[in-house]
């Protein structure tokens, strides 16, 4: 299942030059690339003639030609020249899709052109903030997208997938949770009072102490989690909004489809503090890449039974609720872009 009328991100900035790239995003092929002025394009990366892959060829000014028989599309995806002869047929284009560029990443619509909205954008901006220190990365899973939603919305594996850095028990036995539900959002917050500091948190924060440390998940569909992180010294008053003396980041995923099976998983960390030293960003995105290699483990497991048994049955506890109503959000969503989609035709 995948909402389509929906940003998501297809690439990082810095992926995207003259060269095309191929990203297949929610089953399609779509290849990247930018004009002589810089400016991001995204077509179908299939060719109208016998559906090579664009991306196989080259770029010709601001045309792309294709590598087979080499006719050539300008950045609308209209044909542009066929070799050989001088009629164009009309059926000679690619589908292009709005891309905009935001926060070091490169975003695509792939839903209704008429409908993309860049307003619509979800908020990343601590990645090109000058008040933070950060850093993105890109992980290819192969998992279904979901997979990955569900992790981060349930930080209690934290204990168990990763206690030789951001994990301890303290999450799991000495947590308060809370989870908030709107409309289209579901936020849980998470206080751990009083606890030892797990072991990424003593490198880069210099905890000695017990602390008082808080994780805020943030869920946006359709796969966009934004976790708010840290700790302070306990009985400095974070609960009360009194963050001193500690460290906060943003822990920022966004996860794009490529198949029902395989996901891009672009990701980022922003740190508040020591924000122009690119020592602390690395050691920072060293030790929450070392976390998330251990999560692609689980979540490529995960989908090598899932290929086996497609939907079984799946038993519930308690840390499953903002993952529950993630689910209903989306369930939701997709029935009313099926709905709406059925109407258009309806229509036509
Ligand atoms: S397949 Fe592209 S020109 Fe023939
Ligand atoms: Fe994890």
């Amino acid at each position: 299942m995948f909402l389509r009328n929906y940003w998501y991100v297809a690439a990082s900035d810095h992926e995207v030059g003259r060269r095309p790239l191929r990203r297949i995003i929610l089953g399609e092929p779509v290849v990247l690339f930018r004009t002589e002025n810089g400016t991001p394009v995204a077509l179908e990366d299939r060719c109208a003639h016998r559906h090579l892959p664009l991306s196989m060829g080259k770029l010709i000014g601001d045309t792309l030609q294709c590598h087979y028989h080499g006719l050539r599309y300008d950045r609308t995806g209209t044909c542009v020249r066929v070799p050989g002869q001088d009629m164009i047929p009309p059926s000679a284009r690619v589908k292009c899709y709005p891309v905009v560029e935001r926060y070091h990443w490169l975003w695509i619509w792939m839903g209704d052109p008429a409908l993309a909205d860049p307003d619509k954008i979800t908020d990343y901006h601590w990645l090109d903030d000058p008040n933070w220190g950060a850093k993105t990365e890109y992980l290819h899973v192969s998992a279904n997208w979901q997979l990955i939603v569900d992790n981060l919305l349930d930080l209690t594996h934290l204990a168990f997938v990763h206690e030789t850095t951001i994990g301890n028990s303290a999450l799991v036995e000495h947590a308060t949770v809370k989870v908030q539900r709107a409309q289209d959002n579901v936020v849980v917050t998470r206080w751990i009072i009083d606890q030892p500091a797990p072991p990424t948190f003593v490198k880069v924060g210099g905890f000695t102490g017990n602390v008082d440390r808080w994780q805020i998940i943030d869920f946006v569909p359709p796969a966009f989690l934004r976790l708010d992180v840290g700790a302070t010294p306990t009985g400095t008053g974070a609960p009360e909004g009194r963050r001193v003396g500690g460290i906060s980041m943003r822990n920022l995923n966004a996860v794009t489809p490529e198949t029902e099976a395989t996901s891009h998983y672009f990701w980022g960390q922003a740190h508040d503090f020591d924000i122009h030293n690119a020592q602390t960003t690395e050691k920072v995105i060293d030790q929450i890449r070392t976390a998330f290699l251990e999560d692609v483990a689980v979540f490529e497991a995960q989908q090598v039974n899932l290929t086996l048994l497609p939907n079984p049955q799946q038993t519930d506890i308690n840390a499953d609720t903002g993952v529950i109503q993630a689910r209903r959000i989306l369930d939701r969503l997709h029935q009313e872009e099926q709905a709406a989609a059925a109407r258009r035709v309806a229509a036509e």
